[in-house]
């Protein structure tokens, strides 16, 4: 049976929440109630425990009064519930969420149990908030929804009518069948989506590392992480995914094949290793283009330098263009490689143009051109991005992205890849076949 995590918050749509929960147990899902102090105003933790069949979860610490801080409390199964609770979860709802609750959440705040879990979950969010109209529609709780909303979270609009305070206008909860169609919904995207069962994806993910040194190195600010949002989004709809990853302090998902590299090199081989066996092959890595042309054996002095106005200089040879090798060596065998090959452009100024250059040049069938700099991009969860697409004979398509998070941009780049695939044999049922053309002797 799916769980739903439902968090309940002070305001005087809370009172609604015993309806909603047992809305949610008609359609054969289990209920979990966190409540926040303010949301026990007004509506009592003994109804939803009693309606939701489950012990309503209030705080951090298991004896603690309404009003503790933040810290990290054990669950009577010997584990730290905030964190346990994530991995029963399929879908976390906030409903009603206040306007102070939305903003705590936008700023990661971690102050109490709703919080706390909201930080630690990866499950789809939902939040369905519920306030006085001008509250909404102030520039602040607006800024909040869409940050939540850009991080990947839906929001369930709320209804326009007569608001508790006596106003008329938007701010109610919405409607409680409507936010079950929301939770039923996610919970099917999360599920049935498996169109890349079967299918093998090799994803390039971090920075590169290139020594001039036994102590120093060349290397960039990226952090892997849309290269481990590509791998997650790819798995859970089926494909079995290797993650070949440059030097990085984040760590992998767990549930892939993780592969090491240090240098561009290093990266290059893995690939070219990885890519016959693969039907889509994503270089989402931050390659270092250059290297230092000599890696001196032992570490280089300062002495000279340390004089005023000393200059030295550090000479460089490029490194193998790993996407324009493979698009390269697909294009001079149609049959090697794999049938979706997707590159990423970094660029500082307007990634369009850009895109379309190195779609062409590195002959791939899909570019995603990203804004970098000014705290654009690099380590962070959100993006806007533009999608630079192949087609036959025809111009390239491009496809402007609303900002949105690195999950759903990953989630749109598999998209392409499915839509690529369709009536392709997996790379390895094509391998195989190839194999028995060119060996009539088999049986
Ligand atoms: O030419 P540019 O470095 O902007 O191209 C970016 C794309 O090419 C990315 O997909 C990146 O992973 C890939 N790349 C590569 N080998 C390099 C440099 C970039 O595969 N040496």
């Amino acid at each position: 049976m799916k769980k739903v995590v439902l968090g309940v918050t002070g305001c005087i749509g809370a009172y609604k929440a015993p309806d909603l929960v047992r809305a949610l147990r008609k359609r054969d899902l289990r209920v979990q109630v966190i409540l926040t102090r303010a949301a026990r105003e007004f509506v009592s933790p003994l109804s939803l425990a009693t309606v939701s069949g489950e012990p309503v979860l209030e705080h951090l610490f298991p004896d603690a009064e309404p009003g503790e801080t933040a810290g990290e409390g054990p669950d009577p199964t010997g584990g730290v519930r905030h964190i346990s609770l994530t991995e029963e979860t399929d879908v976390f709802l906030v409903a009603p969420a206040t306007a102070h609750v939305i903003a705590r959440m936008a700023l990661g705040l971690a102050d109490d149990f709703l919080t706390t879990f909201h930080l630690a979950v990866r499950a789809p969010i939902l939040v369905a908030p519920a306030m006085n109209t001008n509250m909404l529609t102030h520039e602040a709780t607006r800024g909040h929804l869409r940050t939540l909303r850009e991080r990947g979270a839906a929001i369930i609009e709320p209804g326009e009518g007569e608001l508790a305070c006596g106003w008329l206008g938007p701010g109610r909860l919405a409607e409680i069948p409507e936010i079950v169609e929301a939770v039923e919904h996610a919970l099917e995207e999360t599920a049935t989506r498996q169109d890349l069962a079967g299918r093998k994806v090799v994803v390039a993910a971090g920075p590169t590392r290139e020594p001039i040194d036994p102590v120093r190195y060349l290397t960039n600010r990226s952090s892997g992480r849309m290269g481990f949002e590509l791998g997650e989004v790819a798995a859970a709809r089926g494909a079995d995914v290797t993650l070949v990853l440059g030097p990085t302090d984040l760590e992998p998902p767990a549930g892939q094949e993780v592969v090491r590299v240090e240098t561009a090199r290093e990266m290059r081989d893995q690939m070219f290793a990885a890519a016959p066996e693969a039907d889509a092959v994503i270089m989402a890595a931050a390659v270092a283009d250059f290297r230092p042309a000599h890696n001196s054996g032992f570490k280089l002095k300062s002495t000279g330098f340390r004089r005023e106005n000393a200059t030295s200089s550090l000479a460089l040879v490029a490194n193998p263009d790993i996407l324009g090798e493979l698009g390269a060596a697909r294009a001079a065998d149609s049959g090697s490689g794999p049938a979706v090959l997707v590159g990423f452009a970094a660029e500082t100024g307007e990634p369009e143009g850009e895109s379309i250059r190195k779609l062409r040049e590195k002959r791939c069938d899909l570019i995603v051109g990203n804004q970098v700099g000014q705290g654009r991009v690099f380590g962070l969860d959100s993006t806007q991005a533009v999608l630079v697409e192949s087609h036959d004979g025809q111009a390239p398509s491009v496809s402007r992205r609303e900002p949105e998070s690195k999950r759903a941009l990953a989630d749109a780049v598999c998209d392409v890849i499915v839509r690529r695939l369709e009536r392709r044999p997996p790379a390895g049922i094509a391998e195989r076949s190839e194999a028995k053309r060119s060996s009539p002797s088999q049986p």
